[in-house]
């Protein structure tokens, strides 16, 4: 398939075929192809999570409210948000950096640049001091950009990085389902799911957030649920 079949022919598949002899291979390739996604300072604040056992399968479907296309899935992937694994992320980054460096007495202004973005500008944005007081430390940073007439990014709350953890998160899950598609699979993204019951199956620590479920497998055809419809790309493309 040409990339454009592959995004034609990629539809959210709500019944999967369950006798299927399902290649879990094919999720492990996909996998490796999700992982090379455009990513946030490629902070990497992702982990997947591959439900393939049928006691974990069932437990799963019933945190996704026994949904279709989580209930006939030959295996689920949940996609977690670990934006408190920033500063193991944040070091990685700077070791692969640095593990490059061959003079550090010497290092070339892009080394330099580096080691200041995940040393200094890493921490600054997803770092937290009691009482809230880096929040406010960089909600005044964005003030003061603000009077001095500069633009800044106005990240400051721990909501703020949710969004940025969850924004990579869905680059993700969409390089996954194309792959899954290309692997003659089909998958369905699912959001429809009680995020404490679906956290307590994998053992989520607190702090990291399910993004999305995706349930794969072979699709039947009764699982495409209608035909696919679209806005009018003049209601939401707007050229300036
Ligand atoms: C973030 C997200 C959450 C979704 N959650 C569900 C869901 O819980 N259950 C479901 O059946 N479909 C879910 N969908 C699928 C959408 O309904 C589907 O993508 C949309 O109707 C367009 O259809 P298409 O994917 O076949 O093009 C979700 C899609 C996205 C992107």
């Amino acid at each position: 398939m040409t990339f454009s079949e592959l995004v034609h022919a990629r539809r959210s598949v709500r019944r999967f075929d369950e006798k299927y002899n399902f290649d879990h291979q094919a999720v492990t390739r996909a996998l490796e192809l999700t992982v090379l996604s455009p990513n946030s300072s490629n902070m990497q604040t992702w982990e997947f999570y591959r439900i393939k056992s049928a006691n974990k399968l069932e437990a799963m479907t019933k945190a996704c409210m026994g949904q279709g296309a989580a209930r006939t899935a030959s295996e689920m992937v949940v996609f977690v948000c670990r934006p408190d694994l920033w500063e193991k992320r944040a070091s990685w980054n700077l070791k692969q950096i640095m593990k490059n460096v061959k003079d550090p007495a010497n290092m070339s202004k892009l080394e330099k640049r580096g080691q200041y973005y995940y040393q200094t500008v890493m921490p600054l944005f997803y770092g937290s001091w009691p009482f809230g007081l880096k929040t406010l430390f960089r909600k005044g940073i964005a003030l003061w950009y603000t009077l001095t007439g500069k633009p800044i990014m106005r990240w400051s709350t721990k909501d703020d990085i949710r969004v940025v953890c969850h924004k990579s998160l869905g680059i993700a899950a969409q390089t996954f389902m194309l792959s899954m598609k290309n692997e003659g699979y089909d998958t369905c993204p699912m959001e429809g799911f009680d995020e404490q019951w679906a956290a307590k199956i994998i053992d989520l620590p607190k702090g990291a957030e399910i993004c999305m479920i995706i349930g794969c497998g072979k699709g039947l055809p009764e699982g495409i649920l209608s035909e696919r419809v679209r806005l009018p790309m003049k209601e939401v493309v707007f050229e300036l």
